[in-house]
């Protein structure tokens, strides 16, 4: 993120201060309240309302290069459309971070982050959030961490990060906020005054009453739920989960499917799996049959089929059960020894956190292993890399390779399945094998679904993948490739946007206080003894 930096102090100061969007720190008073004493927000039309995106990563642009993957480009477009401000952290710590976050202009958004104090990495992110919510949310109650510091730091991180957003929102703001990092971000902004429509969307799963309670201060964070308007998962399933730990926990009451009544609030609850770019990824794949490593890579696999996993280095992608279940595959079907080449991409991923750190060694292990103990002089049956290859050349690898084979024992929706779908030749598409507690199930129900914790079932499933007939390869394809066409990337925002916007102003309970010119609501003026 030196860039960010770089790039802000190459400019004037007066230009630098021009950048970020008139703060609005200064409550005043309505000058003349309605006729009821009290001043509704005006409603703007959707295309005069900026949006604001709030992420924990932030794609700020730098030397002009653009690495963004489908879901960055999507939310761009968002932010295009009516101008937009995308707000979050650097991915720096430093000893004194600023309080004011760094701006780069980019077009018409405005990127803003903040960095963050080594302890606040280490317990808001490295802790809280990656050592208690993300184990729980993917059901892996045998690794959660509970350190009361830590639990404090995510809040006090995002009291700060709320505080500084908050100098820069606009009345007709939309906000739009991203995942687990942020869950009680918008009860943060209410305190500080915040009326805006504010959205909220997790990435990864929601799991039912009985291990969503095993979070640490469970009732607080699902009650800061209740200051969002909108809160988007991935699938019904993980909907119906979120509404069912409201209800057991008396937070309000549900008044419908999706809709949740909380004091004077409605919030509205819904799914909105997220999609990929068919079209473009599509294109792509085909461009780069010509790309340099798929080339290479094709000529070294020789005549052998290619199995092809790509994941980050995640105990909850299954990857110990995947290697297992190839291991199995190949013992129960020799005559498949040397015919097959299983490559399995996976980038290091959080490896400050110590349950990544074991699992590392863990997988690395089980992959020489694997390869001593199955392999022969000419063949080496799993290739494993901990290594990040680019999007382009592994859209080439998909297009190329027999089987995709996606079996997280959880995942909130997992697009590399989505990719690999929209990757294949349409005359001569691969398969593709997905886990049932994929979130991409729901819509893919036409790839061969199994239970990753079945071993010998997605062992026997691997062969039947390798021994489909062409017809039925291409009508399974075809089916997927329908579901994927129905909902882009960029329906997905747009739907979730829409819903958000439509939230009604009376639902909101806006009817409050408010300053027109500001954003922030002023407290009853104390009558007079
Ligand atoms: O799946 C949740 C998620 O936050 C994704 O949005 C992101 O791509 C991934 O995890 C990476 O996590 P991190 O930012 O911790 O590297």
């Amino acid at each position: 993120m030196a860039d960010i930096a770089e790039v802000t102090q190459d400019l004037p100061p007066t230009a630098a201060a021009s950048r970020a969007e008139e703060p609005n720190t200064v409550p005043r008073m309505a000058k003349s309240p309605s006729r009821s004493g009290r001043e509704r927000r005006q409603v703007c039309p959707a295309s005069q309302q900026r949006l604001v995106v709030v992420s924990n990563r932030v794609p700020v642009p730098k030397d002009g290069s653009n690495k963004a993957g489908g879901l960055t480009v999507a939310l761009e477009g968002a932010l295009k459309q009516s101008g937009g401000l995308w707000f979050g952290w650097s991915g720096e710590t430093v000893e004194n971070p600023p309080g004011e976050a760094k701006m780069v202009q980019s077009g018409n958004i405005t990127f803003a982050v903040l960095d963050l104090t080594k302890q606040d990495y280490d317990e808001y992110y490295a802790g809280f959030a990656n050592r208690a919510l993300w184990p729980v949310c993917h059901y892996r109650l045998d690794l959660v961490q509970i350190e009361r510091h830590e639990l404090d730091g995510y809040f006090r991180v995002n009291h700060a990060f709320a505080a500084s957003l908050a100098l820069l929102l606009r009345p007709n703001d939309v906000i739009w906020v991203h995942d687990y990092h942020f869950i009680p971000l918008a009860s943060e902004l209410r305190k500080l005054g915040c009326k805006n429509r504010i959205g909220f969307f997790l990435h990864i799963p929601w799991p039912p009453p009985d291990v969503a309670s095993a979070l640490p201060a469970y009732g607080r964070l699902l009650s800061s739920f209740g200051a969002y308007d909108l809160v988007g998962f991935h699938t019904p399933q993980d909907a119906e989960n979120f509404q069912q730990c409201l209800t057991r926990e008396n937070i309000g009451s549900s008044v419908g499917p999706g809709e949740h009544q909380i004091d004077s609030h409605r919030m509205r609850i819904g799914a909105f799996p997220v999609g990929i770019d068919i079209d473009t990824f599509g294109k792509m794949a085909a461009a780069a049959e010509d790309n340099a490593l798929v080339r290479r890579t094709l000529t070294s696999l020789g005549n052998r089929d290619l199995i092809i996993g790509v994941d980050r280095l995640d105990y909850s992608k299954g990857l110990k059960q995947r290697i297992e279940a190839f291991s199995c595959f190949i013992k129960s079907n020799p005559d498949f020894r040397n015919r097959v080449t299983y490559i399995q991409i996976t980038p290091k991923s959080r490896s400050d956190v110590p349950e990544y750190q074991q699992m590392q060694r863990e997988i690395a292990e089980q992959a020489g292993w694997t390869n001593g103990s199955l392999g022969e002089v000419d063949w080496t049956p799993v290739r494993y890399v901990n290594r990040t290859v680019g999007h382009s050349a592994l859209a080439g690898l998909y297009r190329m390779s027999r089987i995709g084979l996606v079996t997280p024992l959880r995942d909130g929706m997992n697009l590399v399945a989505k990719e690999f779908v929209a990757a294949q030749r349409p005359e001569d598409p691969g398969v593709l094998i997905l886990s049932r507690f994929a979130g991409a199930a729901h819509e893919l129900d036409c790839a061969i679904l199994v239970n990753p914790y079945d071993t010998e079932a997605c062992g026997a499933a691997i062969a039947r993948a390798l021994q489909m007939p062409i017809e039925e390869r291409r009508e399974r394809w075809a089916t997927m490739m329908e579901r994927l066409r129905s909902n882009t990337v960029q329906a997905w925002c747009q739907g979730f946007l829409a819903s958000l916007r439509s939230v009604s102003v009376e639902s909101t309970g806006l009817f409050i206080e408010h300053d027109t010119r500001t954003n922030w609501s002023v407290p009853p003026e104390t009558p007079s003894p």
